[in-house]
């Protein structure tokens, strides 16, 4: 049966984060030789600017379409979400579309997110530790940037945030949409008298929110925010996507979702 791999990511149009999606890539092509993996973006918005600088995009309903009217017959679903939100949802419910009716697959699976619950806290903070900052020093804080959201997805963040503190409580993680804010981390750092913190993305690629929101001059920019508080800022302009330890997190949650396919996973015939 015609297997193939289809990964899933926000989308961006900036060039740095192109770069990280296409380091990713080539990390899928190593690890499943042989499997076609082609790409979908979640955001509309990307996808039509994108389109007006001439480059063709799918949404993953349109990529899956495609794949189905290509005639293959399984598909293993990979999204670069870092927690099961509202975006995730989505993911599985366009696969969803396609396990009946009539373009159906023989079967669609999706592979978890970089960490659904508690039980990922631990191989997550591995990654982080494995990726410290070049240069941070023992008493240089390191504050992780999350998206966060609304959804009860959320909790993936503060149980990643217990994990850390356990290890080194200098280690901090904060999102942009959730419960755990960066005001929150200002005032500890404060109150810890840390002069130096390092600003790391716990995002899949440095896109618009690591290039405005982490690392930007505006006012509400992370960096702002804490030098306005008086520390030395340092930005760590590269996503997740990039870093060995995190990539391998993602490619081994596509592993799963490739075993959980009806058939095994054969590459085609080359035509
Ligand atoms: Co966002």
């Amino acid at each position: 049966m015609k297997t193939g791999i289809l990964l899933v990511a926000f989308g961006s149009s900036r060039q740095l984060a192109h770069l990280s999606l296409r380091q990713f890539d080539d990390k899928v092509r190593a690890r499943f030789p042989g499997l076609p993996a082609r790409w979908a973006f979640t955001s509309g918005v990307i996808r039509e600017r994108l389109a007006d600088a001439g480059k063709k995009t799918d949404s993953v309903a349109k990529a899956l379409q495609k794949m189905w009217f290509e005639k293959y017959g399984q598909v293993a679903v990979q999204p670069l979400h870092t927690v099961p939100g509202a975006e995730y949802s989505s993911v599985l419910a366009d696969a969803d579309q396609f396990r009946s009716g009539p373009q159906a697959f023989e079967a669609v699976t999706v592979g978890g997110p970089l960490m659904t619950g508690p039980a990922d806290a631990s191989r997550v903070a591995d990654a982080v530790f494995a990726s410290l900052p070049e240069g941070r020093e023992a008493h240089d804080a390191v504050v992780l940037m999350g998206h966060g959201t609304w959804h009860a997805g959320d909790s993936a963040y503060d149980a990643l945030l217990m994990e850390v503190q356990r290890r080194d409580p200098l280690v901090f993680v904060a999102t942009m949409e959730g419960r755990l804010t960066i005001g929150d981390v200002r005032d500890r750092l404060t109150a810890a008298q840390v002069n130096k913190a390092f600003l790391v993305p716990l995002l899949s690629v440095p896109g618009r929110h690591v290039q405005t929101d982490m690392a930007g001059d505006g006012p509400k920019s992370w960096r702002s925010i804490l030098t306005k508080a008086g520390l030395e800022v340092e930005c760590v302009m590269r996503g997740m996507a990039e870093y060995g330890e995190f990539a391998d997190i993602w490619l081994d949650r596509l592993a799963v979702a490739l075993d959980e396919l009806e058939g095994p996973a054969v590459p085609p015939e080359p035509a």
